[in-house]
């Protein structure tokens, strides 16, 4: 027995239909709607809580709009003989706040949007409309779950567990006023690319494992009992992205309702902070704002901007420039460790610098697109950046990639260094102007130059292509298709190299 049918049969026997989600409401509203079943003939509930069994009140009898009344339901024909009714037209703009609608906890949602959808089949169209008293609460559900998923993008707060307990690696609890658990986690899994992680809220849990979303029941059953190492590596983001020159307490308290704070852990150092902007910190942070502005350059050679220091043993602790300061993280290269194609790309980006991997964001999914058009497994390519910390500027409540100087490019050798040391690709694909810059060891080169050439350098073969934010970046259409193509052939073209051996009289080391 189909579903569909199956929801007319059971009303019909006068049995409550229990959905579980927007998908089963559909189909059984679709097969009542067919046969002409009206709201109030319906009672409805969710197989969770058993009992909200409830009846939609009989549709208010009406005129719709252009004057349209309701056709009734043709009496003489008992209702088995009936011809069925065909599937309404519904737009797709008004199917997106049925299915907003239904995330919104009230009880008697199913029953509420089946008289809704009753009510258009009806040809009562105003249903959506604000001015309708159907339409107001309708209106007023999809606002109410636009919200929490606002809220829940701003305030969820991911930790990271110890590496050795295994996945996920970032956990995070919230309380959700309503149903917005799959969207919002969709939104995360773009956000935050092959890192895995974990939602839990009381009624659900998300599991991202980098691949694939799975769906979990209330496995967790408070924020105790989610791992809290991260914690730590939250309150360095937050300190850093705070800002003492910008600080209006009262409007940051006003802005986030008191109930969402207990579950936010910079709640703990919130209030020092805004005693110490208070104190004279908002004041350092003006002047620093001041000292930002651009003045006079005074050229200063890069050995002379970085005195002798020991150096860091590890990259956690890197202190050559001041980038460390403002990033959540060091970034370190990822790959096999003996591999023979090494990307070099400029800096982490928002992404990578939240999630601790070069190329996790939207760059990151270009290049993957590139290397499966070139046929080259991106898991055999060791993927790393001139420099190793997030440089950005702050933008409202987002932090703008900036490109790194020269002196930075320089200070960040060091690690680059190290890892060709022990890599020892055979090629260097430089992703980019920065990183071009950086491999080759000279501010001196230009892109333009050096596109889809291989040069010899320093016992490497080096192919110069676009950095895949170019390709995001570019307007046309047509100059983006032609940049996805350099980076594809250029990609090629190291694949090939691999078998080249360096020949005599072909472009060698720059010399510069
Ligand atoms: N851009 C880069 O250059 N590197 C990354 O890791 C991400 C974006």
């Amino acid at each position: 027995m189909s579903e569909r049918s199956s929801a007319v049969e059971q009303v019909r026997a006068g049995l409550p239909l229990l959905v579980d989600g927007f998908a089963a409401w559909r189909d059984a509203a679709r097969a009542l709607l067919a046969h002409d079943i009206p709201p109030q003939d319906v009672t409805w509930g969710s197989p969770h809580t058993g009992g909200d069994l409830l009846t939609s009140a009989p549709p208010p009898a009406a005129a719709g709009d252009n004057g349209v009344t309701p056709s009734p339901s043709p009496p003489s024909l008992p209702q088995q003989q009936r011809p069925l009714r065909p599937a309404p037209h519904i737009p797709r703009a008004f199917m997106e706040m049925l299915q907003s609608a239904a995330c919104c906890r009230v009880p008697d949602r199913w029953a509420f949007l089946y008289r809704v959808i009753w009510r258009w089949q009806q040809c009562e169209h105003d249903v959506q409309s604000p001015a309708d008293e159907d339409g107001a609460r309708l209106n007023a559900m999809v606002k109410a779950v636009r919200r929490e998923e606002h809220d829940m993008h701003a305030y969820i707060r991911f930790r990271e567990r110890p590496e050795q307990a295994g996945p996920p690696r970032f956990v995070a609890w919230y309380e959700p006023r309503h149903d917005v658990l799959p969207q919002v986690a969709r939104h995360f899994v773009a956000r935050m690319g092959k890192v895995s992680w974990m939602i839990a809220t009381p009624e659900a849990s998300v599991l991202w494992d980098g691949q694939t979303l799975h769906d979990a029941g209330p496995i967790v059953k408070g924020p105790e009992e989610l791992d809290d190492s991260g914690e730590a590596l939250w309150l360095t983001y937050y300190r850093s992205v705070f800002n003492p020159a910008r600080l209006n307490a009262d409007i940051m308290h006003q802005h986030i309702a008191s109930d969402r704070w207990k579950n936010l852990p910079e709640a703990k150092i919130v209030p020092q902070m805004v005693k110490d902007a208070s104190r004279g910190a908002r004041k350092v942070g003006q002047y620093e704002a001041v000292g930002q502005r651009k003045g006079t350059t005074i050229p200063i050679a890069p050995a002379d901007a970085q005195p002798e220091r020991q150096q860091p043993s590890s990259l956690d602790e890197c202190r050559r420039c001041e980038l460390w300061e403002f990033a959540t993280q060091a970034v370190p290269g990822e790959g096999p460790k003996k591999a023979k194609i090494m990307f070099v790309g400029e800096q982490p980006g928002d992404q990578e610098d939240l999630a601790g991997q070069p190329f996790v964001g939207p760059a990151g999914k270009l290049l993957d697109s590139v290397c499966a058009q070139a046929g080259v497994d991106r898991d055999t390519i060791y993927v790393t950046n001139a420099v190793k910390h997030f440089k950005w500027e702050p933008r409202g409540k987002r932090r703008l990639h900036k490109t790194p100087v020269q002196r930075e490019i320089e200070a960040c050798h060091y690690w680059l260094d190290k890892e060709l040391a022990s890599v020892k690709p055979t090629v260097i694909v430089a992703l980019g102007a920065t990183a071009l810059k950086s491999v080759l060891r000279t501010a001196n080169v230009t892109l333009k130059n050096h596109l889809g050439k291989p040069m010899r350098h320093e016992g490497h073969w080096v192919v110069t292509t676009y950095h895949p934010s170019y390709v995001l970046r570019v307007p046309s259409e047509d100059a983006k298709r032609e940049a996805f193509k350099v980076m594809v052939d250029s990609l090629k073209l190291a694949h090939e190299l691999l078998e080249r051996p360096p020949e005599e009289g072909e472009q060698g080391d720059l010399g510069v």
